[in-house]
């Protein structure tokens, strides 16, 4: 009896040895992309969704889209990429932008916890005269953040689809009125930059996904 529960042992260790195998050799790794942003009349929450739909039709990605006031730190945590879209308020990105900077990614910051993790940004904005009054100050004041958080920041080469409507180097950019100022809302053909965005992020952030590159203390 003694001498038989050993051998018992070990065949059930190799039997489940086996079977966590196979789980693995079946599981497929799942990325999840976590898109971020605040809309007063709309148009970040548009851009937001056509973010998400080039995100969700990379395979084995899932999609998860919050305001800045509902996100926390462990949708962050939890996320492979994290996208932040913002309305141009007063040259600038909004207050509930930065207040979810400032907060849920100011204590993540000090835990190290989201340095190699994807990030890239997207902006929408009244674009009243020629090119609009800070959309790219808007742009660049996230990717700062995202890069004071040692995240791997994405931008938009100037060959994506839909490039020249909505488009800039950085992130993709909404114009959302005329330059006269009259509201026009966000074409569809002002999306399609931003649908691809989503979808280069996904592929990226399943290309890294668990490669942890960076260097770290000893
Ligand atoms: C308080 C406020 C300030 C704004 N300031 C700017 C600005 O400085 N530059 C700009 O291009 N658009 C500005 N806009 C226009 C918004 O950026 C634009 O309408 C944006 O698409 C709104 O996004 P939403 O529909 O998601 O709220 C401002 C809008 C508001 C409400």
């Amino acid at each position: 009896m003694e001498s038989k529960k050993p051998g018992f042992v070990k065949i059930t260790g190799f039997l489940s040895a086996l079977k966590v195998k196979l789980l693995l050799i079946g599981e497929t790794q799942v990325t999840k992309v976590l898109i971020v942003y605040a809309t007063d009349y709309g148009s970040t929450k548009r851009m937001a969704e056509a973010i998400a739909s080039g995100a969700h039709s990379v395979p084995n990605v899932v999609v998860e889209l919050k305001t800045a006031e509902e996100v926390t730190a462990d949708d962050m945590t939890s996320s492979d990429a994290v996208l932040v879209g913002s309305p141009v308020h007063m040259g600038s990105p909004d207050w509930r932008v930065k207040k979810f900077i400032d907060t849920v990614c100011g204590k993540l910051w000090v835990k190290d916890s989201l340095i190699g993790k994807v990030g890239a940004v997207f902006a929408t904005g009244g674009g009243f005269g020629n090119a609009g009054g800070g959309c790219e100050l808007t742009i660049l004041s996230l990717l700062n953040n995202f890069a004071e958080l040692g995240m791997i920041i994405i931008p938009l080469p100037k060959n994506t689809p839909g490039y020249a409507l909505g488009g800039l180097q950085w992130a993709p950019y909404g114009r959302a009125h005329a330059e006269d100022g009259t509201p026009t809302g966000l074409p569809e053909e002002r999306l399609e930059a931003a649908f691809h965005h989503g979808a280069n992020v996904a592929r990226v952030a399943a290309a890294l996904k668990g490669q942890n590159l960076f260097a770290k203390p000893n």
